[in-house]
């Protein structure tokens, strides 16, 4: 896709190749840096069905399998939130805390299945897609997290749903104080709290490429 965007934007990281890096407001960096797993939400608002579609319309633009588009997604806002809600585990590196803190449960919900029996491609895809919807929702000012421990046979039967759901996502608006740090080599990759603040341990770029 030839466009004058992509000119430009290649003249600009050639222009800035040396020097800090570009963390414009909305840069996919910042996106990223946003974007941490949130289990508390402000449960005084409360996610919309048409910011849920936002979310969920990243989903005919994204890779996929032998563009096979095999994913479906059940929106789930309040009404609804309590058929999900008791079935999903958050936070299992922080069992003793029971996440969500009470009051802070998120009441909203995108629960992605797939239409066929899932094999690895599937879940390559569902990868893509669970990412590009959170990217979403921090551009449109939500967070969220992805859950993969939830009780699939509950939430099926719960929300009438065809098919097999392969992950569940909780989106609403953050409360918490989130901070990535940087992992000391051969530390703990687990997350932990420490006076109110969710910190989350990164390894160093280094330490990601193999020479
Ligand atoms: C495949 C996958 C499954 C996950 N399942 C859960 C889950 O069941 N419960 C939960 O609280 N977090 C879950 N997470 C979120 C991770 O714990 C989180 O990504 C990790 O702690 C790093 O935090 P960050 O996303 O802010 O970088 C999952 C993440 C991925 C990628």
């Amino acid at each position: 896709m030839a466009d004058n965007y992509l000119e430009k934007r290649m003249e600009e990281f050639r222009s800035v190749v040396g020097s800090a890096p570009a963390k414009a407001k909305g840069s996919l960096s910042s996106l990223l840096l946003k974007n941490r797993s949130t289990r508390g939400f402000d449960n005084s608002f409360k996610v919309r069905k048409d910011q849920l579609m936002r979310i969920v319309s990243v989903n005919n633009k994204i890779a996929s399998a032998r563009n096979r588009q095999v994913l479906r997604f059940s929106l789930v806002t309040e009404e609804r939130a309590h058929l999900v809600l008791p079935h999903i585990a958050m936070g299992s590196a922080l069992s003793e805390m029971k996440l969500p803190l009470p009051g802070t449960e998120p009441n909203a919900f995108v629960v992605i299945c797939s239409v066929c029996e899932p094999h690895a491609s599937t879940y390559v895809d569902l990868g893509i897609s669970v990412q590009s919807m959170l990217l979403q929702a921090v551009e449109i000012g939500l967070n969220g997290v992805c859950l993969m421990s939830f009780d699939k046979e509950r939430i099926k039967e719960n929300l009438s749903l065809p098919y097999e759901p392969l992950m569940v996502l909780a989106i609403g608006k953050s409360a918490e104080n989130i901070r990535l740090v940087d992992m000391p080599k051969g530390g703990d990759c687990n997350y932990y709290r420490e006076n109110g603040v969710h910190y989350v341990p990164k390894l160093s770029i280094d330490d990601l490429i193999i020479e």
